[in-house]
């Protein structure tokens, strides 16, 4: 076989075979077939596609590639979940302790971030003391104890996907719904989680602008994880503003403590309580309703249940809970006021993403330092109306970072006011199961 075949095969549009598949992915990941070669097979997948067996073949030969990680030593309904990606996400934090409030095992594997969606691990950082790093061992252990714990990824997890994400990153490659589809579930199904569920985000921050592309997204996945032996259910949530108020690292920690306390935005609220009941309803075989599981996740989060197993998560993972409260805090708080009378009619979100990546909270390069305390607040959203004068974001800055009056015109940049009402569109736009 050669790889120039596989190529041809696939430029001309012809399905291939799982063999064919295989020698490329390995071939790509032992270093016999090189970057030019992969690359341009990459780009015949973008424009010619993959079928739903070819999908699956792709995945799992990616999965396959490093190490996989049984979780055998944790007892009960062990649950992940992935977001696509989106600004102001801190879902995480949030879900993982109400899914354990609610029984099941979080042992979740996240990572940084880079560019304008902030990682996981960076915020949890933001707490003193709290460590991803922990061995396999406690990993297991902690879980068993608190019912949820986040860790950096660690070993050789999916190194296909690795290598081959940096070359699509650099050939326009990256939005093809098969490569994004094994990209993800490869990761995904390399982790013997029995439940899955994934939170697909539709919009201008999104990879998935549109609500069709999400929905043949989200189709791909919740089949390639079914076959892959999974319980799978996606959520498709909107992506047209940023999740919550807050972006930045310590910011969106204390959005994720109110939250976790039942004192968060009603937006991020739905969000949770929807991703939660799919998981419970996965758990319970479908002998729960959906209105009884979102019934169980409000109760969580009203009785304190969900912000102890928070606490607990803080407390095994080497930070202070009592010191919750005690996050860094930015020197400076500026604030943003419109400068015209209307309405919010739409936001840019990557832009806003990357105001607060230039600000500090996120990471230009590989090495960028993130500044935990900085980052903004929404206070004014799509379809608001608003008075000239009206504070429509407050910027938290540290002066001595240098500069931040570019940051903050990229803000402004990115709210768009008009005169015409527009209406915002529902959060929750469809759920696949
Ligand atoms: N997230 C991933 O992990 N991979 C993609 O290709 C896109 C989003």
């Amino acid at each position: 076989m050669r790889a120039y075949d596989v190529i041809k095969n696939k430029r001309d549009s012809k399905k291939l075979a799982q063999n064919e598949i295989k020698y490329l992915i390995k071939g790509f990941v032992d270093g016999s077939i090189p970057d030019y070669q992969m690359a341009a097979f990459l780009m015949a997948v973008y424009f010619q596609g993959m079928d739903e067996e070819e999908t699956y073949w792709l995945t799992d030969c990616m999965r396959t590639s490093g190490d996989l990680i049984e979780l055998d030593g944790i007892s009960g309904i062990t649950v992940d979940k992935h977001s696509t990606g989106g600004v102001g996400d801190k879902t995480s934090l949030v879900l993982g302790p109400v899914l354990a409030a609610l029984g099941l095992k979080v042992a979740k594997m996240s990572g940084r971030g880079l560019g304008h969606t902030g990682g996981t691990i960076d915020k949890l950082e933001a707490i003193e003391g709290f460590s991803c790093e922990l061995t396999r061992q406690q990993f297991i252990d902690a879980v068993n104890k608190t019912g949820v714990v986040i860790v950096g990824q660690t070993g050789n997890l999916v190194p296909a996907d690795k290598k081959i994400y940096a070359l699509r990153d650099v050939t326009a490659t990256v939005d093809s719904i098969p490569l994004i589809a094994a990209s993800i579930m490869s990761k995904k199904l390399a982790v013997a989680n029995k439940i899955l569920v994934l939170d697909v985000k539709v919009g201008s921050g999104a990879f998935m602008k549109s609500l069709e592309d999400a929905r043949t997204l989200a189709r791909l996945m919740v089949k390639i994880g079914t076959q892959g032996g999974r319980k799978v259910s996606a959520v498709l949530s909107n992506m047209d503003e940023p999740l919550g108020e807050m972006i930045g690292n310590a910011v969106e920690v204390q959005e994720a403590v109110e939250t976790l306390q039942n004192k968060g935005p009603e937006s991020f609220t739905q969000l949770i309580r929807t991703l939660a009941a799919q998981a419970l309803v996965l758990a319970e075989n479908g002998k729960i309703s959906t209105a009884d599981a979102e019934a169980r996740v409000d109760l969580v989060l009203q009785n304190g249940a969900a912000y102890k197993k928070f606490l607990e998560m803080v407390e095994i993972q080497g930070g202070n809970p009592a010191k919750i409260n005690q996050l860094p805090k930015a020197r400076q708080t500026i604030e943003l006021k419109a400068d015209q009378d209307g309405f919010v009619s739409s936001m840019q979100c990557e832009e806003i993403g990357l105001a607060a990546m230039m600000l500090g909270a996120g990471r230009e390069t590989k090495d960028s330092v993130i500044d935990m305390a900085v980052g903004l607040k929404l206070i004014r959203h799509v379809g608001d109306q608003i008075r000239k004068g009206d504070v429509i974001a407050e910027v938290y800055v540290n002066p001595d970072r240098g500069d931040n009056s570019k940051a903050i015109k990229r803000l402004r940049d990115a709210i768009c006011i008009s005169s015409k009402k527009a209406n915002a569109s529902p959060l929750i736009l469809d759920i696949i199961s």
